[in-house]
């Protein structure tokens, strides 16, 4: 079978390399309107960053695993359609900050209807409000020049930085469909696909509302364990409680299980806040103003945390932050990956450039063009003004010479194996260490001379 991806993104293309590397026989194609993210995914520098997707990417590109811009040629020879563009949150109008924009898919949807010449299965993959699939059928039926279009739900799960893990052995396959005949059909060939490599007893279906919602909710629940790990970390300071001792302690009760406990600086990513503030709109929508106050709670717990952090600083170093050196250790919106989308990292920077500090920033993974360009927009500063204020670094031992202070805000592992004997003697003294992911050695950096301020601690 002949399968298209538009949206060549973190999502669409490491998505479309599995399936390329687990079904040999169908040729997937993936397009995207941006040519230059197209000619970056056919070199060697590949523009997602994912550890595994390289050797996938390299082993499948060229025999069944295409990436290219003839986005209406593509779609006329494909069976299965999926559609992974962004839809982030709308900037104007009705529902701004809040709703999804959905001007991309819908405009997926009248390319595929305009470009068909035949039956199309349409898979949506980016995550949507409940009932877009309605609108989405609707747009395609209206022009489709008698052919007929099966629109099933299939959102995706992975989590960056363990996409291609999340991807080979996934929880469970979610694909949400109408219960006609042929809906059904269309369905049973998407599970085909994912059966491939998938244990069938993983591989669920549901109806589509059902469908386009779990992944709302999904990302929700995980984003409400995070801030209510976070709310607990700020009691634990003012305690003396532990915040990770806490959190061992109730994550072994196997109703609440381990994961997704980690206090933090707070969570970024393209999704978990874009779908809350797609929920909190949906509920309002519904006239469930209780629902949305609830669900809104968990995004204004996290812009505290964010806000936390700083405030912790600037009461830790007398007051003051004005012309301090600042190494800021990590600015990706979590490790293995070198998306800036949401990063606490930059909202934590912008404070620090508000306080008059003075920043030296080292990301293993993110290029200095992104992070400039994240705390321009985040600023509003222009380049030279900003210049002045913030230096990205080669290498951690360079941001940490001469600074006052370090801040993680990404929890790279390199930065807990730091020789920190080193780092104190080339920092100014007191040095200050804010732990903003509780990663670094703690006892052995207070035994060295650090002040040492951790998350929940
Ligand atoms: C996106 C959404 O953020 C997420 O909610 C959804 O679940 C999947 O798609 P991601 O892949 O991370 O996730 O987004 P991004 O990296 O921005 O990729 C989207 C791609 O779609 C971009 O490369 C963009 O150029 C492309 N695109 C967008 C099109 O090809 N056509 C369009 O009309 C719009
Ligand atoms: C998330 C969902 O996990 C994934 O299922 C969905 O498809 C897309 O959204 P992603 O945003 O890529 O994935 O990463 P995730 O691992 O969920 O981390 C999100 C943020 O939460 C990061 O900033 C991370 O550092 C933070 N986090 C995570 C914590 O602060 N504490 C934790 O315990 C876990």
């Amino acid at each position: 079978m002949n399968i298209c991806c538009i949206g060549a993104g973190y999502v669409g293309g490491p998505t479309m390399a599995v399936i390329a590397d687990k079904c040999p026989d169908h040729v997937i194609t993936v397009v995207d309107v941006n040519e230059a993210r197209i000619a970056a995914w056919n070199s060697s520098q590949l523009p997602v960053y994912e550890p595994g997707l390289e050797e996938i990417v390299f082993n499948c590109r060229g025999r069944n695993l295409f990436f290219s811009s003839k986005v209406d040629e593509t779609i006329a020879r494909s069976e299965m359609i999926f559609v992974s563009v962004n839809t982030p949150t709308k900037t104007y109008g009705l529902g701004a900050g809040k709703a999804a924009d959905l001007k991309f898919v819908e405009l997926c949807a009248r390319r595929i209807a305009d470009s068909a010449g035949g039956p199309k299965i349409v898979v949506e993959k980016s995550t949507l409000p409940v009932r877009t699939a309605q609108s989405l059928k609707r747009v395609l039926h209206a022009n489709s020049n008698g052919h007929q279009f099966q629109v099933l739900s299939n959102p995706e799960f992975l989590a960056e930085g363990t996409a291609i893990r999340d991807l080979l052995e996934p929880d469970r396959v979610l694909i949400g469909s109408d219960d006609t005949p042929e809906a059904l059909s269309a369905r049973d060939k998407l599970v085909d696909v994912y059966s491939r490599w998938v244990p069938r007893q993983k591989i669920v279906t549901s109806n589509i509302w059902s469908s386009e919602l779990s992944k709302l909710v999904n990302n929700a629940f995980l984003a409400q364990r995070i801030s209510s790990i976070n709310a607990i970390s700020a009691l634990c300071e003012v305690t003396g409680a532990n915040v990770d001792e806490v959190a061992d302690a109730i994550g072994r009760d196997s109703r609440i299980g381990p994961k997704f406990l980690r206090a933090s600086v707070g969570f970024g990513g393209s999704c978990f806040q874009k779908d809350l503030l797609n929920l909190v709109y949906l509920c309002e929508h519904y006239g469930l103003a209780e629902p949305a106050e609830y669900w809104n709670g968990v995004i204004r717990l996290n812009d505290w945390q964010k806000r936390r952090v700083v405030q912790r600083m600037i009461a830790a170093m007398f007051n003051t932050l004005a012309e301090k050196r600042i190494a800021i250790l990590g600015f990706a919106f979590k490790k293995d990956t070198n998306d800036t989308r949401e990063s606490p990292a930059a909202y934590v920077c912008r404070d620090l450039i508000q306080e008059e500090a003075r920043l030296a920033v080292y990301d293993p993974r993110v290029s200095p063009g992104a992070i400039l360009t994240d705390l321009q927009q985040l600023t509003g500063l222009q380049k030279e003004d900003l210049a002045s204020r913030v230096s990205i670094e080669r290498d951690a031992y360079s941001a940490l010479d001469g600074a006052h202070g370090l801040a993680v805000l990404t929890e790279w592992d390199e930065f807990a194996r730091l020789d920190f004997r080193r780092v104190i003697d080339s920092m100014r003294k007191p040095a200050f260490a804010f732990d903003g992911r509780n990663i670094l050695p703690h006892e052995e950096l207070r035994s060295i001379g650090f002040e040492l301020h951790a998350v929940g601690r």
